[in-house]
């Protein structure tokens, strides 16, 4: 390998008017993760010395994805088209010789690729070297126009194409590799001809041709790898296939999916092996999953931990929660950030719980808010159960001990400590602490009244005797009805 000689630049100056946004093209997302840090993860493997993003429109916004990543933002203040992007990067790319330069915009790009045509350059000591793709529809691309087997003569871009160039199906992917003292100068004579009046980079190339220097061409092997993303159906057909791409690496790694292309996984997610996902199920951010999980139609996990064997029910939707081995999510659960079930316990149908712990077997099985409580090992929440935990100005916690039995809608208004034990009457109000191993009982005492409902139900038929009597009758003539029969 050669001394490390290499820059990369990437192009993510432009507006993108074709996607109709407020937000700067390559700052728009694809596959879990903006375009442009696709073409950033795709580069930094191959250790620049340099590693420069050229920026400009919401620069700012832009400059905030890139510079935690170690890359050096230049300012293009008005973008005069690709060419005068690299002109506004030439002070900070110092000595540097070669530069691999790449719009912002083509994200499935590949570390392998690149180094494959960084080493074609390098080997043929090439002036340009550009990554090219054979694809079925070039609309929109610029054509590759061949001087012979392996060179380029020129980029025609589309709004310059004659009638036969438009049907040339090798395309530019705007991915290059640049020997730089043969592009400066280059450069520097390439003019404006064009109707958006830019500099386009694709000139240099052109210009080089034309001086027998040697420009070629490094055909992907995959041509998806040079897509860009113009319009929102472009972004579109690149998401699927970042989709389809994690789908893939899952299943070779065990991971069951049924109806894969209805499953959407972000690429940080990790899942262990035999662990199965039903369809339209979505799993965001930093999810991780263990081995023979289910994951059940319709459900959405976002930066969640489970453990091993975790049943996670039809439509429930969990996110910045933990689920140890054995524990059961649904159908329906709603996972507030901070929530974490220990082994076996369950969160079933119509339960939302934020920022709680429920211990060891414990049993939340239906239509219960829990909200900065805890729950100790086995015990059991009756359904309808509420923690009361904001008085309007603070939150406040519930403390349930271990084997405790919480009857049917009960509202628990916190702060509150339920000890071990104890059980709590079916529809209680509890404003005060119960001892371990108590009762608590705060509801109105029952009252019956014996043959209340039959002599109510004679009240009410005499009622209505006396309001359906026949009024006197004023005179009037007989009415003629007309027969309805035929
Ligand atoms: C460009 C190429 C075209 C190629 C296509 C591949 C030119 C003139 N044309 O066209 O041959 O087939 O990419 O996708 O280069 N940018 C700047 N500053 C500017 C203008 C653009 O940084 O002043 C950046 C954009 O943010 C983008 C990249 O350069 O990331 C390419 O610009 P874009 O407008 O998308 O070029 P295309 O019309 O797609
Ligand atoms: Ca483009």
């Amino acid at each position: 390998m050669a001394a490390n000689d290499l820059a990369v630049v990437i192009l993510a100056a432009g507006k993108g008017t074709r996607l109709k946004s407020s937000l700067a093209k390559v700052l728009h997302r694809a596959g879990g993760r903006s375009l442009v840090e696709h073409v950033i993860t795709a580069c930094a493997q191959l250790k620049p010395r340099k590693f420069i993003a050229v920026v400009g429109h919401q620069a700012e916004q832009v400059s905030t994805v890139i510079e935690p990543r170690g890359i050096e933002s230049v300012l293009q203040q008005p973008q005069r088209g690709t060419g005068h992007a690299m002109q506004v990067a030439r002070r900070a790319l110092g000595t540097t010789k070669i530069a691999l330069v790449l719009p912002g915009d083509a994200p499935l790009i590949r570390t392998e690729t690149l180094r494959s045509m960084i080493a074609a350059h390098r080997a043929a000591n090439a002036a340009i070297t550009i990554l090219t793709a054979v694809v079925s529809d070039p609309s929109g691309y610029g054509r590759i126009l061949r001087k012979s087997e392996t060179s380029v003569q020129a980029i025609a871009e589309e709004s310059q194409l004659t009638d036969e160039q438009r049907d040339i199906n090798e395309i530019n992917s705007s991915i290059y590799c640049f020997t730089l003292e043969k592009l400066w100068p280059a450069l520097g004579q390439v003019k404006p001809n064009n109707k958006h009046r830019e500099l386009y980079l694709t000139d240099a190339v052109s210009m080089l041709a034309s001086k027998n220097e040697t420009v070629l061409a490094h055909v992907a092997v995959d041509p998806r790898e040079a897509l860009g993303c113009n319009t929102r159906a472009d972004l579109a057909e690149v998401d699927r296939i970042f989709r389809e791409r994690k789908r893939t690496e899952l299943m070779n790694d065990g991971v069951s999916i049924q109806l894969p292309e209805t499953v959407l996984v972000d690429p940080d997610v990790t899942i262990g092996e035999d662990t199965l996902l039903e369809p339209c199920v979505q799993l965001l951010g930093k999810t991780k999953i263990g081995q023979r999980c289910t994951v059940r139609t319709g459900s959405v996990l976002s930066d969640m931990i489970l453990g091993d064997d975790v049943l996670v029910e039809p439509h429930c939707v969990a996110m910045q929660s933990r689920l140890d081995d054995n524990t059961v999510i649904g159908p329906f659960a709603r996972l507030r950030l901070g929530t974490h079930l220990k082994d076996r316990a369950r969160a079933g149908n119509f339960v939302e719980v934020k920022k709680s712990v429920v211990g060891e077997g414990a049993k939340v099985p239906h239509l219960t808010y829990l909200g900065d409580a805890h729950v100790g090992a086995k015990t059991n929440i009756g359904a309808g159960t509420i923690t009361c935990n904001y008085d309007g100005f603070q939150k406040h916690p519930t403390n349930i001990g271990r084997g405790v039995f919480i009857g049917s809608d009960t509202t628990l208004v916190a702060p509150l400590r339920i000890g071990d034990g104890a059980y709590v009457a079916a529809g209680s109000t509890i404003t005060e602490n119960v001892p371990p191993d108590g009762l608590g009982i705060a509801r109105g005492r029952q009252v019956n009244k014996p043959r209340w409902a039959s002599r109510k139900r004679r009240e009410l038929a005499a009622a209505e005797h006396a309001n359906t009597r026949p009024r006197p009758r004023k005179k009037s003539k007989p009415r003629k009805r007309k027969s309805r029969r035929r």
